[in-house]
C-alpha cells in the first residue's frame, strides 16, 4: 500500500469506473469526494443495463453499496460538476483537491449531421436506455415511439433497444440497419436470444444472400452468420410479441425524411459495399439509394462525452496526453489540453470518459482501477496536503448543493423502495423522479456529513 493518506482528490461520476477506482484510491489511503450526477450511483449499471437482468443488477448494487461504506469514501449524490454544474473543476481545485479523476462516461450526443436529425421521431439509444431505466428526468420524458421502427447500428444496445420495442412496445416492425455485413454484427449471440424469436426468417435468409457475394469479396463466409442465427434459435427466448425484426445489411443513412408535420416518414439510404486491407474492413458506398419507410429512427451507434463539461474534446472523446508521465499497460488516463499542447497535470481520465461506448462493467472497473493507479503515482509525486478538514469541506460542498445526497440518505432512499416492493409484492420498485427520492431522503435526513 502507498502511504498517501494525506492527500485529497476527486471522482467525478460513480458508474463503474468512478466507484471502483474510488475503492482503489481509498485503499491506497487517499479521501475521496466522489461526485454524482444521479442521486443514486452505478451510472449505465443501474440506469444501462437492461431492467429485466434483476440478478446482475442487484449483484452490482451490493458491491457499489458496499464500496461507498469505505470511511475515505464521501459520496454526493444529485451533483452535476461542470461549467454550468453544480460545481466547476477549479471550484475543487480551490477546496485542496490534488488530483481529479473523471469517470462521467458518456453523456453527449454523437451527431453526423445528416439532415433531418431534428425531426421528430428520431432518438438517440442512450435517451431511451435512460427513459425505460428510469433515470430522471428522462423517465418523465415522453417518447412518441410509432409503428415502423429503424434502429440504426447493430451492437448490444441496438439489441437492448429492439428488445424493448419488440416486448414492451410491441412495434409492428423493427429494421436493424448495419453500415457493414453479417459478419460484422457487434451484438453477442447471448443478446440475440431476446430477440431472435422474432426475426424473420425468410427476410435474414433473403439478406444473407443477397450479402453473400459482397461477403466473398472479402473472404468471408456467408454461412458463419446464419448459423449464429440458428444457434441463438436454440435458446430463443419467448417474448410475446408479435413484431417483425429484420437485419438491413451493407447500408448508411443519408437522409432522414420528414412529413409536412416535421414527423419521421422514412429513410433514404445508401447501398454498400465491403472493402478490406487485409487487416480491416470497411463500407463503400456505391452510389445506389432507396428508401425505407418507417416513423421512428433510433441511432445506436455509441455516444460522445459532453462537451460542456470543461474539458477540451477530440472527436468525441476527452483529449487524453499522446504522451503520459504515468501510463499503465500503455494506456494514457491523463487529461490533454491540444490548445497548448500541455497535459492537464491533476486530471485524469477512466471508463467510458476516456474510450467512450466501449466494453462491459468489467472493462469499466479495470479501467478505473489503472486510472487509480496512475493517480496514485502522480500523487506520490506532489507535495501533502497538511490536514484535511473533512467536515469543513462538507460544509463547502453543501452549500453548493444543499440537495447533494450521501451515503445515509441513500441507505434510506433503498430502504424505502424495498419497502415499497416487498408492499407491492414486485421483483424491485424505483422512485423515478428526483423530487419523490428527496421527500423519502429529506424525511429522514441525518445532518452529519458520512
Ligand atoms: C444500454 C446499455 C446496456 C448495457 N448492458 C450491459 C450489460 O448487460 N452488462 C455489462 O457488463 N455491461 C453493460 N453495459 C456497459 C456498461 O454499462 C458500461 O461498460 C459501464 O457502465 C461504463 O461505466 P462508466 O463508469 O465508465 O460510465 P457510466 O456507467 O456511464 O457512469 C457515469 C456516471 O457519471 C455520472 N456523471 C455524468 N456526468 C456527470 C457530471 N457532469 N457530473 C457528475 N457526475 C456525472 C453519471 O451520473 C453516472 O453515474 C451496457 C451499456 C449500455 C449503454
Ligand atoms: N447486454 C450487454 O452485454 C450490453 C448491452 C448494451 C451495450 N453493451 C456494451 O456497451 C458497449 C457499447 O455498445 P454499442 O452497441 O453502443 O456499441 P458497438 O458495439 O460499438 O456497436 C455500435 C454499432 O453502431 C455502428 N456505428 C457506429 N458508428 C456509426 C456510424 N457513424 N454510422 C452507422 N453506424 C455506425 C457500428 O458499426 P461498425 O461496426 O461498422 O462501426 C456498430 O454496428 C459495447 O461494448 C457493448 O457490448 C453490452
Amino acid at each position: 500500500m502507498n502511504d498517501v493518506s494525506k492527500y485529497l482528490v476527486a471522482v467525478i461520476g460513480a458508474g463503474p469506473a468512478g466507484i471502483f477506482a474510488a475503492k482503489e484510491l481509498a485503499k491506497n489511503g487517499a479521501e475521496v469526494l466522489l461526485f454524482n450526477r444521479d442521486i443514486k450511483p452505478g451510472g449505465l449499471a443501474e440506469y444501462g443495463i437492461y431492467p429485466d437482468k434483476l440478478k446482475m443488477k442487484e449483484g452490482l448494487r451490493k458491491q457499489f453499496s458496499s464500496i461507498l461504506e469505505t470511511p475515505e469514501i464521501h459520496y454526493f449524490g444529485n451533483m452535476l460538476v461542470g461549467e454550468q454544474g453544480d460545481i466547476r473543476l477549479n471550484d475543487m481545485r480551490e477546496l485542496g483537491v490534488q488530483a481529479i479523476l473523471v469517470t462521467t462516461g458518456a453523456q453527449g450526443t454523437k451527431w453526423q449531421g445528416l439532415p433531418g436529425e431534428s425531426l421528430k421521431g428520431v432518438y438517440h439509444a442512450k435517451d431511451l436506455v435512460y427513459h425505460y431505466n428510469q433515470l430522471p428526468p428522462y423517465s418523465m420524458k415522453k417518447f412518441d415511439i410509432g409503428r415502423r421502427v429503424a434502429v440504426i447500428g447493430v451492437g448490444n444496445v441496438m439489441a437492448d433497444i429492439s428488445r424493448y420495442l419488440i416486448c414492451e412496445r410491441q412495434v409492428d416492425v423493427v429494421y436493424a440497419v448495419a453500415r457493414r455485413g453479417p459478419a460484422e454484427v457487434k451484438f453477442t449471440k447471448k443478446e440475440l436470444e431476446y430477440i431472435v424469436e422474432n426475426l424473420d426468417m425468410e427476410n435474414y435468409r433473403a439478406e444473407i444472400e443477397r450479402a453473400a457475394p459482397i461477403m466473398a469479396g472479402v473472404g468471408q463466409d456467408a454461412q458463419e452468420p446464419m448459423r449464429m442465427v440458428e444457434q441463438a434459435l436454440e435458446n430463443a427466448e419467448q417474448t410475446g410479441s408479435n413484431t417483425s425484426f429484420r437485419m438491413r445489411f451493407l447500408a448508411s443513412v443519408r437522409c432522414i425524411l420528414g412529413n409536412d408535420s416535421n414527423q419521421v416518414c422514412g429513410l433514404e439510404l445508401e447501398n454498400n459495399t465491403l472493402m478490406t486491407d487485409g487487416n480491416s474492413i470497411w463500407a463503400k458506398g456505391l452510389g445506389s439509394r432507396f428508401r425505407l419507410d418507417v416513423d421512428t429512427v433510433i441511432f445506436a451507434i455509441g455516444d460522445a462525452v459532453d462537451p460542456g463539461f470543461g474539458l477540451p474534446v477530440d472527436q468525441n472523446e476527452f483529449s487524453k496526453n499522446p504522451n503520459p508521465r504515468f501510463p499503465i499497460e500503455n494506456i494514457s488516463y491523463e487529461g490533454y489540453d491540444p490548445a497548448t499542447q500541455q497535459g492537464i497535470p491533476d486530471i485524469f481520465l477512466a471508463g467510458w470518459a476516456r474510450k467512450t461506448s466501449s466494453g462491459l462493467v468489467g472493462l469499466a472497473r479495470k479501467d478505473g482501477i489503472g486510472a487509480a493507479t496512475a493517480m496514485v503515482q502522480y500523487l506520490s509525486m506532489i507535495k501533502t496536503n497538511k490536514q484535511i478538514d473533512m467536515a469543513a469541506i462538507h460544509t463547502e460542498i453543501m452549500l453548493r448543493q444543499p440537495k447533494a445526497v450521501n451515503q445515509a440518505g441513500l441507505a434510506i432512499l433503498q430502504a424505502e423502495e424495498n419497502r415499497i416492493a416487498i408492499e407491492r409484492g414486485i421483483p424491485g420498485f424505483k422512485f423515478s423522479t428526483n423530487a419523490e427520492m428527496a421527500a423519502v431522503i429529506e424525511s429522514s435526513r441525518i445532518p452529519d456529513y458520512k
